[in-house]
């Protein structure tokens, strides 16, 4: 009987898109992915470790798993991630039972391990980091409308508050070559949109000159034929050039959204964060990306109560707010990251004043979306379908180019099409509209 495996993600894309490459690879090995832990021969948790709260759950869930490995000593039960990678062999000792620690690197061990677990090891841990990290893995063969497409790993930036640089070691690109016929396959296999994923994309190849630039890239993969739509994440303001600007609007097929943390405000926060720009500096590049093209979406990540976050340095968070005027935002209250600068700081901000922070920033938030949402009726947008709607089976949801989900009556043969939607309700949380063409 073929061997079921669960896979619980938590954190980023880049972890996601990891999940998806080790079910890839169990599945070349006979594995068949489960939705229900209950059933599952293998659990694989996925961590994050950046703030304090997707660790917890993490370990929260293992706890679950152990339970269930009490009555089937059989099950096989391990950690993969972020988590996995910082505390390593101690979460051996920690989790009683637990099977292996899995580090971000080491995915390709993934079938050996599994099977070195299945004749008797206990306790295996891979974590260490190699040159070789950006082994080729198998792509996904799920039949994927949009597909993640690794173009780099690691971070170099060392934001102060930040674990991923020392989780995800240090920045990596892989060769043009490789990411366009991962590309071409995906397509093939029915792919019409990708995201191009790493933690700083803007550095793509910064230290190989004869590699494209980032920007370059992009038009090269334009030049795909079958492609839709090209996307990427995360983006850093530092990092993100004249040039890459450009790109929105001339090069055809990339949407225009873009995702660009701006984390903090005030200039005192943002140098403090090691962030290597300033609030100006952000804002003229928000600006020269709206005046380039008018609609695209900008969204961000923001933090608040980082460690010497003063009520003026707050509000100047929410002007930059105000002036942006964010299509969408990720807003987190700070916690310390054991081994980053940062945590060597006091936690000075009150637990109560960082949950304040957080619900007056969000309330702006929500004023700007619903604002921006109703501001889309009567308009016609394209929309890449992906499939029916969750709450109403008589509708399909699909992305407009600039990633807003938008939910409207039509039949399940549209998923998979591009289709024109006009918006007749757009709502705080929802984007109605009706298919025109
Ligand atoms: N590479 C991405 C960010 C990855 S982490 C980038 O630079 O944009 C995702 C988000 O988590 C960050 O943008 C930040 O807002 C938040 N974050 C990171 N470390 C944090 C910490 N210690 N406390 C609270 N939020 C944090
Ligand atoms: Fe972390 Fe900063 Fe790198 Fe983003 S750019 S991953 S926040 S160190
Ligand atoms: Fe989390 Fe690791 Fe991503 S710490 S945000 S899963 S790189």
């Amino acid at each position: 009987m073929e061997k079921r495996v669960y896979i619980k993600t938590f954190g980023c894309q880049m972890n996601e898109h990891d999940s998806e490459r080790m079910l890839a690879l169990l599945e070349g090995c006979g594995y068949q992915e489960t939705k229900r832990w209950e059933e599952a021969d293998v659990i694989l948790v996925n961590t994050c470790t950046v703030r304090e709260k997707p660790e917890q759950k993490a370990y929260s869930i293992m706890g679950r798993f152990q339970q269930l490995k009490e009555n089937n000593p059989a099950v096989i039960v391990g950690i993969a991630g972020c988590v996995a990678q910082q505390e390593g062999e101690q979460l051996l000792a920690r989790i009683p039972n637990l099977d292996f620690v899995l580090g971000p690197g080491k995915i390709h061990r993934l079938p050996e391990i599994l099977h070195a677990v299945a004749q008797g090891s206990r306790g295996v841990c891979a974590v260490d980091f190699e040159n070789g990290d950006l082994v080729d893995l198998p792509i996904p063969h799920t039949r994927q409308l949009s597909a993640y497409v690794t173009i780099m790993q690691g971070c170099d930036n060392f934001c102060s508050y930040c674990i991923v640089p020392s989780v995800r070691g240090r920045e990596r690109s892989r060769p043009s070559n490789e990411v366009l016929a991962e590309i071409d396959a995906l397509i093939q296999s029915g792919a019409k949109e990708v995201v191009l994923l790493g933690q700083n994309v803007n550095a793509y190849a910064k230290n190989k000159p004869h590699e494209l630039t980032f920007p370059q890239l992009l038009a090269k993969i334009n030049e795909i034929p079958g492609l839709e739509r090209i996307r990427f994440t995360t983006s850093h303001p530092r990092d993100l050039t004249e040039e890459t600007i450009e790109a929105f609007g001339t090069v055809e097929h990339l949407c225009e959204h873009l995702h660009l943390p701006f984390q903090a405000g005030s200039d005192g926060v943002l140098a403090r964060m090691n962030r290597g720009h300033t609030r100006e500096e952000y804002l003229s590049k928000a600006k020269r990306l709206r005046e380039k093209v008018p609609q695209i979406s900008i969204t961000a990540d923001v933090m608040v109560g980082f460690p010497g976050e003063t009520e003026a340095d707050f509000d100047q968070t929410l002007e930059l707010m105000r002036a942006v005027k964010f299509d969408g935002l990720y807003s987190f209250k700070y916690s310390p990251r054991k081994g980053t600068r940062a945590a060597q700081w006091r936690d000075d901000c009150p637990p109560e004043v960082k949950q304040r922070r957080l619900e007056v920033l969000q309330e702006l938030q929500r004023g700007i979306t619903l604002r921006k949402n109703k501001a889309l009726e009567e308009a016609v947008k394209e929309i890449l379908v992906e499939g029916q709607s969750r709450n109403s089976p008589r509708k399909m949801t699909g992305r407009t180019r600039c990633n807003r989900i938008v939910n409207f009556t039509g039949g399940p043969e549209l998923a998979g099409e591009l289709v024109n939607v006009k918006i007749t309700e757009g709502l705080q949380n929802s984007i109605r509209g009706e298919r025109c063409g």
